[in-house]
C-alpha cells in the first residue's frame, strides 16, 4: 500500500468509527422522557390519569413517564426546572392553578418543551382561556348537565314535595371546568322544572371534602326550613362535603341525594354497607385522558405532529352501587 492509499483507507476508517460511535450514543438516547405533572395526586382521578399514562408509554415503546405532584406554583415551576435538566421533551399538567398558564409557557419555551394541558385550562393575564396550548377535558357543561338531570330524576323516583326540597349548589367558579360543571347542572334543575329560587350556591375554599364541608355548613344553617337536599358540585369530593355535612346536622340517607362526578373518587362511598345519601357518579375518563395525552405529546415530541387545540371527552357512565364494579371493570379501572 502507498502512503496515499494507506492515509485514505486510515481516514475511511476513522469516519466508520465515528459514524458508528455517533448511531451508538444516539441509540441509547432513544428513550423519549415526557412528565406528566398533576395538582392533586392523592384523588385516585390523577392516580388513573398516572396509570393510563404509563400505559401509553409500553405501548409507544421506548417511552419513560416521569410523574410529578405539583400542588402549588412554586413546585410547578420547579418541576419544569427538573424535567428539563433530566432530558425530557414535553409534559402533560393538569395546573393547580389555572392563573399559573403564562408562567408555565414562559419556562416550558425557555427549554423549548412541548405543552400539553389537561383537565384544567390555562388562563392568560387577562383571565381568558388560553386556547392556543392543547388541552384534554370532560366536556364540562354537558356532564353537569346529566348531573343536574340525574338528580331530579331521583328526587321524583322518591316522590319528595318540591315546595320542601332545595339544591345546595357548592361551587368553585374561579376553576372554569368546576362553574361550567355546577353551571350546567343548575341550568338542568331549572329546566326540568325545579323552582329557581330554591337553589342556593355555596363557594367552596377548597376542592377537597374539608373544603365543601365547611361550604355546606354554611350553607345549611341557613335553611332550617329544607326537608330535602339536592347536592350539586363539581366532582367526587366536593359533593362527598355536602353529604358529610347534612349528616352532621342530623339529615338522613333518604331526604339527601348527591350525584358525584370523576368516579374514580366514588369508589369507597359506594362499597359503605350502608346506603348514604351519596347515591352514584358520573365516571367520565380519566383512563382516555391519561392515554391519549401522552399519546398526542409523544407524537408531537417524536413526529412533530401538533396535537389539537381542543380535546373534549364526554359520555360519562352512571355509577351506581349496584353497577360501579362491573362499569369500572369494563374500562380497566
Ligand atoms: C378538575 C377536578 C378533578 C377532576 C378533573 C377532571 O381538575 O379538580 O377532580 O374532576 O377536573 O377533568
Amino acid at each position: 500500500m502507498n502512503k496515499r492509499n494507506f492515509l485514505k483507507s486510515l481516514i475511511a476508517v476513522s469516519v466508520l468509527v465515528t459514524t458508528g460511535s455517533i448511531s451508538i450514543s444516539s441509540q441509547a438516547a432513544e428513550t423519549t422522557k415526557l412528565g406528566f405533572l398533576v395538582k392533586q395526586p392523592e384523588e385516585p382521578w390523577f392516580q388513573t390519569e398516572w396509570a393510563f399514562a404509563d400505559k401509553a408509554a409500553k405501548d409507544l415503546g421506548d417511552v419513560q413517564i416521569i410523574k410529578m405532584a405539583i400542588p402549588d406554583g412554586e413546585k410547578t415551576l420547579n418541576a419544569i426546572d427538573n424535567l428539563a435538566a433530566s432530558g425530557a421533551k414535553g409534559f402533560v399538567i393538569c395546573t393547580p392553578d389555572p392563573k399559573l398558564g403564562p408562567a408555565i409557557m414562559a419556562k416550558a419555551r425557555s427549554y423549548d418543551l412541548k405543552v400539553i394541558t389537561v383537565d384544567d385550562q390555562f388562563l392568560n393575564a387577562a383571565g381568558e382561556p388560553m386556547s392556543n396550548v392543547p388541552i384534554i377535558m370532560m366536556a364540562a357543561t354537558e356532564i353537569g348537565e346529566r348531573q343536574g338531570f340525574e338528580l331530579y330524576k331521583e328526587m321524583q323516583k322518591r316522590g319528595w314535595n318540591v315546595n320542601e326540597t332545595a339544591v345546595l349548589a357548592i361551587t368553585a367558579d374561579e376553576l372554569d371546568t368546576a362553574r361550567r360543571r355546577t353551571d350546567g347542572a343548575i341550568s338542568a334543575l331549572i329546566k326540568a322544572g325545579f323552582p329557581e329560587k330554591q337553589i342556593y350556591k355555596s363557594p367552596t375554599k377548597s376542592n377537597d371534602i374539608p373544603g365543601a364541608l365547611d361550604a355546606a355548613n354554611a350553607m345549611l344553617v341557613q335553611h332550617p326550613e329544607v326537608k330535602n337536599w339536592l347536592i350539586v358540585g363539581m366532582n367526587d369530593n366536593t359533593v362527598l362535603g355536602g353529604i358529610r355535612a347534612t349528616e352532621g346536622q342530623g339529615f338522613k340517607a333518604e331526604n339527601v341525594v348527591g350525584i358525584g362526578i370523576n368516579g374514580t373518587d366514588a369508589v369507597s362511598e359506594l362499597s359503605k354497607p350502608k346506603m348514604t345519601g351519596f347515591i352514584g357518579s358520573l365516571l367520565p375518563s380519566p383512563d382516555v385522558h391519561g392515554y391519549r395525552s401522552t399519546e398526542m405529546l409523544y407524537k408531537w415530541v417524536k413526529e412533530g405532529v401538533e396535537p389539537p387545540k381542543y380535546t373534549p371527552i364526554g359520555d360519562p357512565v352512571l355509577l351506581t352501587r349496584e353497577n360501579f364494579k362491573l362499569e369500572l371493570e369494563k374500562k380497566g379501572l
